[in-house]
């Protein structure tokens, strides 16, 4: 990359990690805030997550010290986007908050810059119903936190060009990310629709008796969560397929595969009771865990980056 300059917009829990993530790969990163308070925060949270780096042997202090040199913080949108090529926002999940900082940024970036929403499940086309160039709009989805989570979402509006969704998708590939282009806009996009595919499923097994929530989790985590780390469900069934493939396996299991799918949930609505039922099945694992591998929120929580951070060397993501 020519420009280095790249600016996230929004320093919360999302945008101080995209930092973290561009800084790495030594862009010279600017992120912007409402005010001084909230950046301070920021700082802090963007020096322990590097820490947390340190200690899991990803960097050194030396580099830790060059990565946090690339991050400067202001309360000045002109000074973050004005000559960024790339602009990543990451401000509150509402429109009226969206299209105003759409109009911040688009007075001071330059006219080919890529800005991209962070957004969880608003519209792209509507986040950029105001702008001046829509078509250098995307939706950048990350999954929390992004300096670990290699994924990236991205998604297009109706003025979206190809060439800046390209260009995107060559900008995350670049910071190390795995980006996908969903073809057409999706709510909840692909990933949160697959992972509440699976937990309805978990909701039914559990509130028809079936299993605990404990062993809910633990069939997933011992079984087809392990290979999924490792590679999706098509190639997982392809291998289990033999020499068959996953057309062979899927032909194999027909009859059966049919069965199981008429029986399994296809409810609309989460059962009204499932939040009370969901914390008291996650109480009751925790109980049965060591302190190792996590049993309150705060050990669970340093469990997870630690096994988070191995996993990813093994990719070589980190
Ligand atoms: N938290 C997650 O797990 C997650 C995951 C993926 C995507 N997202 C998306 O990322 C975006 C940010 O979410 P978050 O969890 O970081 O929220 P957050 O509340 O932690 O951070 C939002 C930040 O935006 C700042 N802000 C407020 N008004 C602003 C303005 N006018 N201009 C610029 N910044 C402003 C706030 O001060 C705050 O620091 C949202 O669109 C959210 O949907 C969140």
């Amino acid at each position: 990359m020519n420009n280095k300059k790249v600016a996230c917009v929004g320093s919360g829990v999302i945008g101080a990690s995209w930092a973290i993530c561009f800084a790495l790969k030594d862009l010279d990163v600017v992120v912007y805030d409402i005010n001084d308070e909230v950046l301070s925060k920021a700082k802090t949270i963007i020096h322990d997550n590097l820490n947390i780096l340190k200690e899991n042997n990803v960097l050194d202090e030396t580099r830790l010290q060059e990565v946090e040199n690339h991050i400067k913080l202001t309360t000045s949108m002109e000074e973050a986007v004005r000559g960024a090529c790339f602009i990543q926002e990451s401000a509150p999940e509402h429109y009226d908050v969206k299209h105003q900082v759409v109009k911040e940024i688009e007075k001071y970036c330059l006219d080919d810059a890529i800005i991209a929403s962070s957004t969880s499940g608003l519209l792209i086309s509507e986040i950029a119903k105001n702008a001046k160039h829509p078509e250098r709009f995307v939706g950048g989805h990350p999954y929390n936190p992004p300096h670990l989570i290699p994924l990236v979402e991205i998604t297009k509006g109706e003025k979206t060009e190809e060439k800046y969704v390209q260009q995107a998708k060559d900008f995350y590939t670049f910071v190390n990310k795995e980006p996908v282009v969903l073809q057409k806009e999706a709510l909840g996009f692909i990933c949160n629709r697959l992972q509440m595919a699976l937990y309805r499923e978990v909701c039914h097994l559990v509130e028809s008796g079936v299993c605990s929530v404990e062993d809910a989790d633990k069939a997933v985590t011992f079984g087809p969560g392990i290979r999924w780390g490792i590679m999706g469900p098509s190639l997982i069934f392809h291998l289990g397929g033999g020499a068959a493939g996953v057309d062979g396996l899927m032909n194999h299991l027909h009859d059966s595969i049919n069965l199981w799918l008429d029986d399994m949930a296809d409810f609309k609505e989460l059962p009204e009771d499932w939040p009370q039922r969901a914390r008291s099945g996650v109480e009751e694992a925790m109980k049965n865990r060591s302190e190792e591998i996590g049993n309150n929120e705060e050990s669970l929580k340093q469990y997870r980056d630690h096994m988070l951070i191995e996993f990813l060397k093994l990719h070589h993501k980190l």
